[in-house]
């Protein structure tokens, strides 16, 4: 028998890490059909990209990318390209007839029809696949991921969002919400456990809303509990929780079970009540000041991050001096900061009284100000005190050095023995910068 040539992937993952965690199960998917990854599309067989739809720069660097990687099907007309994720959903054919060089767009449903599109490009036919989820078993196909870290996994609960926020495409392109079955994520983060990862974090959109839409009644801090009982996982994390679904019962969850960290992504988006409403977030300023501070009540060190959007149609300098405030008031220990992008289809592309773009954008730059005095005045607060780090390994930067992360997710970078990767470490605090910590180990 002739050996069946080896080939090769090159994948390229932008946006959210619900796209991570797809990424690396496309590389399961296509490994079973004989695809290795390789870390440079010079010589690929295959080129992958795994598009974001959020704002419209995400997806300008879709087409940019693909105006470079053609040069690689004009080299070599046997190289295969394809466009999955949340552009790939949105534009469908439209990103065959705007970039020649792509062979398939792939939905964000349709992962189990990858081999197939793979397959029909290889006969020279163009396809689109944008529900069809053909033979596809997510449990499986979880579970022959090919992750990028040892240590640290991604592990999906909930798809989909109905929320509706009046800027956002992710329920267009992600579809309504459904929570996937307790068993299969239960059976995932076992088989993660067994292998030796120490560190979790489940993945959706809303993951608050798990178990909402079903008729099952195992809610979030139910799922919570049974993935605590795990042998062998350190430390669950959790995002997106959106602040208007984030309970009392979940917060007293995370406060009472050990493993869950001392760490939480709660977008806010706007401090003006008016703008909350207008972007249909469906909670006001004192609602999320209040959920901020039963966070605090229960896990005193919690470390809270944020995102924000700048510019949102009809924001006075008014409206902005309160989200400025709040900023101040909750002091995050850090924030994504984002200028308003109108998004084809969402309703709020149609509003009227459009922020100038130069105004949105002195707006970002005082919220990154003001957040990253705020960062650096909460980082040194922590000089002096000892951590625990999961360590991830070399510091890119310093091949002397190590890199790791706090229960809090706090970068920290140490000199220490490189064999310490992938085990918990106690490090002393030396100095707080903006965005990471320095330590020594004691
Ligand atoms: N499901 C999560 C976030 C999803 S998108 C949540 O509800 O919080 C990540 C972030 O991108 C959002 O929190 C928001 O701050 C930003 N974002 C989404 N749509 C945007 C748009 N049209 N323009 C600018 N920022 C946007
Ligand atoms: Fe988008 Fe809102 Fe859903 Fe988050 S909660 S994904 S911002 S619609
Ligand atoms: Fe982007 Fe899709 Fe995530 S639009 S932010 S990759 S869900």
């Amino acid at each position: 028998m002739v050996p069946m040539k080896e080939k090769t992937v090159y994948l390229k993952s932008f946006g959210c890490q619900m796209n991570d965690a797809d990424s690396e199960q496309y590389l399961g998917i296509l490994g079973r059909a004989g695809y290795k990854p390789t870390d440079t599309p010079d010589g690929a067989d295959l080129i992958l990209l795994n598009t974001c739809a959020i704002r419209a720069k995400a997806e300008q660097k879709v087409f940019s990318e693909l105006g470079r990687l053609r040069e690689y099907k004009l080299r070599d007309p046997s190289v295969k390209i394809g466009v999955a994720g949340c552009v790939a959903q949105s534009m469908g054919k439209g990103i065959l007839s705007r970039e020649p060089a792509v062979d398939f767009v792939l939905g964000t449903g349709s992962a189990g029809d990858l081999p197939e599109m793979i397959r029909q490009a290889e006969t020279g036919r163009r396809a689109t696949s944008l529900l069809a989820k053909r033979e596809f078993d997510l449990d499986t196909a979880r579970l022959e991921s090919v992750r990028t870290s040892l240590y640290h996994a991604y592990v999906p609960i909930i798809y989909g969002c109905d929320n509706h926020c009046a800027y956002c495409v992710v329920p267009g392109v992600r579809g309504p919400e459904r929570s996937r079955p307790l068993e299969g994520v239960l059976r995932e983060i076992g088989d993660l456990a067994e292998r030796g990862y120490r560190e979790i974090t489940l993945l959706g959109q809303n993951v608050n809303s798990y178990g909402k839409k079903d008729n099952e009644n195992i809610m979030f801090s139910d799922l919570l509990h049974a993935v605590c009982k795990i042998p062998g996982i350190d430390r669950i994390r959790f995002v997106t929780s959106h602040p208007g679904d984030l309970s009392e019962e979940v917060v007293h969850t995370m406060a009472s079970l050990g493993p869950i960290c001392e760490a939480l992504h709660l977008p806010v988006q706007s401090g003006s009540d008016r703008i909350l409403s207008a972007m249909r977030r469906g909670y006001t300023r004192a609602h999320y000041l209040q959920r901020i501070a039963l966070l605090r009540e229960a896990m005193p060190g919690i470390a809270l991050s944020t995102d924000i959007i700048v510019g949102f149609p009809g924001e006075s300098d008014g409206d902005f001096e309160e989200t400025l405030s709040l900023i101040g008031d909750v002091g995050f220990d850090s924030l994504f900061g984002f200028v308003f992008s109108p998004r084809p289809g969402t309703p709020a592309s149609e509003l009227p009284r459009r922020v100038q773009e130069t105004v949105a954008q002195r707006r970002l730059q005082a919220v990154l100000d003001l957040q990253r005095e705020i960062s650096a005045r909460r980082n040194n607060a922590l000089v002096g005190s000892l951590v625990e780090i999961l360590v991830e390994g070399r510091n890119p930067r310093d091949p002397q050095g190590l890199t790791g992360r706090t229960r809090t997710n706090k970068i920290v970078h140490f000199q220490g023995d490189v064999s310490l990767t992938g085990t918990l470490v106690a490090v002393r605090i030396t100095e707080g910068r903006p965005n990471c910590l320095i330590g020594v180990q004691p």
